[in-house]
């Protein structure tokens, strides 16, 4: 038996539930509507005796306008298709003379393909024409264009350890995306790992409070790769850190609160106790020694950490003192600030840093929703609920509101929680 699969449904909402090799895609180009085109055969299909209207006689349309066909829409939707399309290769049929311009269409593929590689192939074509098509090539030359180019399927987690990290969280959160975002600002960047991963066309933008994290993100972003590798290297056989080495961790760590040198916090961090980043109130490190270390793993994982996003920007703030206006248009806040009913090293305020109590929890909701009046798009991650504990502020909150919650699974890099997003789009 063949296993082929038919659907009948919307292209963007059935990219988000399938996978596989190769995609090919031969959407709609002109303002014409297929649906009105073809309504005789829908009408024998579904043999449905519709009222019919007009002079063609026509079916009513039951909001099956395509965007594809729509020239104030037609760009998104395909930003939307190619940022959600989940197959390696990817061949899109256009024309010359499609709602999009050829050379638009290719640039935009480039923000979401390997290496920003797309290809282009002309082929000439029978032009297709009813009473709106452009008749200016005389429906002769018209250019059919098959554009092609290998989908960057690729999630980088984060080469540092965090409790809190959301890589696990990214593909889910991916297929969420609303189908435009020229900047995306993920507020409580932590190590990194959503932000980096999320295709926005223009810019995105990290923001951490905590300085010392803020300096490691910095240092492995913006150093060449090979050259930190080789630092790091030599800096682990200088100290002979190795896993549990406690003589030469407590060395390396005096010397670093000495100093407060990135690089060396990132081998402490690697060679910590579960990983963590913790300071006490006079700011020294002061993690003990753990069982991990240095690793084949992290190595790849600092050769591949960069941005999807063409542009970066970095900032180093308590979140609340961002200018929320700033951004541009199309841009999308993703929050994920530690979870009230949760704890983590990093919101106990005991380490010479803000923590995160119940004063906290509503000034976020209250940002969330100024910036919701605003007409802002945001995502929040958080848990309604963790062993008994149930956020009801947050939960009567999101009710009050009308926002919507979506159930985003397990994720936690050392302690599971139960994940949703909430959305107000
Ligand atoms: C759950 S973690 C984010 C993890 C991140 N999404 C990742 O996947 O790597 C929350 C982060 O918010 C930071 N943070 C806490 N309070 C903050 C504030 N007021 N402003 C900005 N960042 C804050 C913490 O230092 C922590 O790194």
């Amino acid at each position: 038996m063949k296993k082929n699969e038919i659907y009948n449904t919307d292209t963007n909402k059935l990219i988000r539930s399938i996978s596989g090799d190769i995609a090919y895609i031969d959407p709609p180009y002109t303002v014409t509507q297929y649906i009105s085109a073809y309504h005789m055969l829908e009408t024998l299909a579904k043999y449905d005796n519709p009222v019919i209207k007009g002079v063609g006689g026509k079916r009513d349309r039951e909001n099956k306008n395509s965007l594809y066909s729509q020239r104030s829409n037609a760009k998104k939707i395909f930003e939307d298709l190619f940022r959600q399309i989940q197959f390696k290769h990817v061949l899109v049929s256009y024309s010359n003379q499609g709602l999009v311009p050829i050379e638009e269409l290719c640039e935009l593929a480039s923000h979401f393909a390997v290496d920003g590689r797309v290809e282009i192939n002309y082929f000439d074509y029978q032009e297709y024409q009813n009473h709106r098509a452009s008749k200016k090539r005389n429906g002769k030359s018209l250019n059919e264009v098959i554009i092609y180019f290998e989908k960057d399927l690729s999630i980088q987690k984060s080469p540092i350890n965090y409790s809190g990290s959301k890589d696990r969280l990214v593909p889910m959160l991916t297929k969420i995306l609303p189908a435009n975002i020229d900047t995306f600002i993920d507020v409580f960047g932590g190590a990194f790992n959503v932000g980096a991963n999320i295709f926005a066309l223009n810019k995105v933008v990290y923001n951490e409070m905590n300085p010392y994290l803020f300096e490691l993100v910095k240092m492995l972003l913006n150093s060449d790769k090979n050259k930190l590798i080789n630092r790091i290297e030599l800096r682990l056989r200088e100290y002979n850190l190795e896993k549990g080495n406690k003589e030469a961790y407590e060395k390396l760590r005096a010397f670093y609160n000495t100093n407060k040198n990135p690089l060396d916090l990132y081998l402490l961090h690697m060679y910590s106790f579960q990983n963590m980043i913790r300071f006490n109130k006079e700011h020294k490190f002061n993690t003990p020694v753990g069982v991990a270390g240095y690793s084949e793993d992290i190595r790849d994982r600092i050769i591949n950490f960069k941005t999807k996003a063409p542009n970066i920007e970095l900032l180093n703030m308590d979140y609340v003192n961002l200018c929320w206006d700033e951004f541009g248009d199309n841009v999308l806040f993703y929050f994920d600030p530690p979870y009230y009913i949760t704890s983590a090293a990093y919101n106990d305020g005991k380490r010479g840093m803000k923590g995160w109590g119940i004063n906290q929890e509503i000034e976020l909701l209250s940002t969330l929703k100024m910036l919701d009046n605003k007409g802002y798009k945001f995502i929040l991650s958080n848990v309604l609920k963790h062993k008994e504990r149930v956020n009801t502020l947050l939960l009567n909150w999101i009710k009050q509101n009308n926002f919507k919650v979506i159930d985003a699974g397990v994720s936690g890099w050392r302690y599971a929680k139960n994940e949703i997003l909430v959305i107000n789009y």
